[in-house]
């Protein structure tokens, strides 16, 4: 099949595949389909799990690419994410990171800054892989950031006296946000 552009590309960049991080993996797998690839994925057993979601390589995504339109989509970035940015891309690049309350710039110092690739922007709040996944896929068909709304936090309920505030942006579609399928269930469980 011809590869689609542009791909998605996931930097697994944290020690351990978490139930979290397979979560986030599994729901950005559905919105980008069989447009997804792995990339700096070294143990044998996480790349038997991933081969399940996309296309899964050990190399990392500067070393595959090098040479080809690649946007690492990095928080520091000077420059917000646009349509015509995607439509140029071959490839656009997130972070295979969980991200910390305060974020402490792992994108860039683990991804782009020594990609050699551009780097863009999808607004100021932190978003979670697949938060990020869908803002960039709605960014790619053609909706400009603007246009697209983000929740600053979301509280998760669990029951009357216990409730986890998630302290990322989440994109909001008909006055709810897009939250991880199998999130709510695995805090409950915590
Ligand atoms: C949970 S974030 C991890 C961010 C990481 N803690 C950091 O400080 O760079 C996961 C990935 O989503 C993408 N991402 C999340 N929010 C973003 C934003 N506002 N702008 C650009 N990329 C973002 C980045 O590719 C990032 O590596």
């Amino acid at each position: 099949m011809k590869q689609q552009k542009p791909l998605l590309i996931i930097e697994h960049c944290e020690p351990t595949l978490s139930e979290w991080l397979l979560l986030e993996y599994k729901h950005t797998a559905k919105l980008w389909k069989n447009n997804l690839l792995f990339t700096r994925v070294t143990d044998a057993k996480t790349k038997k799990i991933l081969q399940k979601l996309g296309a899964v390589k050990k190399e990392k995504a500067k070393d595959l690419y090098n040479g080809k339109q690649c946007i690492v989509l990095d928080p520091q970035a000077k420059k917000q994410l646009t349509p015509p940015d995607c439509a140029k891309a071959d490839a656009l690049i997130i972070g295979g990171l969980l991200g910390y309350e305060k974020p402490q710039g792992r994108t860039k110092t683990l991804i782009s800054a020594a990609s050699g690739f551009q780097t863009r922007h999808l607004g100021p709040l932190q978003l979670s892989i697949d938060g990020a996944s869908f803002v960039i896929k709605a960014i790619s068909l053609g909706l400009p950031l603007k246009d697209i709304e983000i929740a600053k936090e979301i509280e998760i309920i669990h029951d009357p006296v216990h409730s986890t505030i998630l302290p990322f942006g989440y994109p909001i579609v008909e006055n709810k946000p897009v939250i991880t399928p199998g999130l709510v269930k695995y805090l409950s469980k915590l």
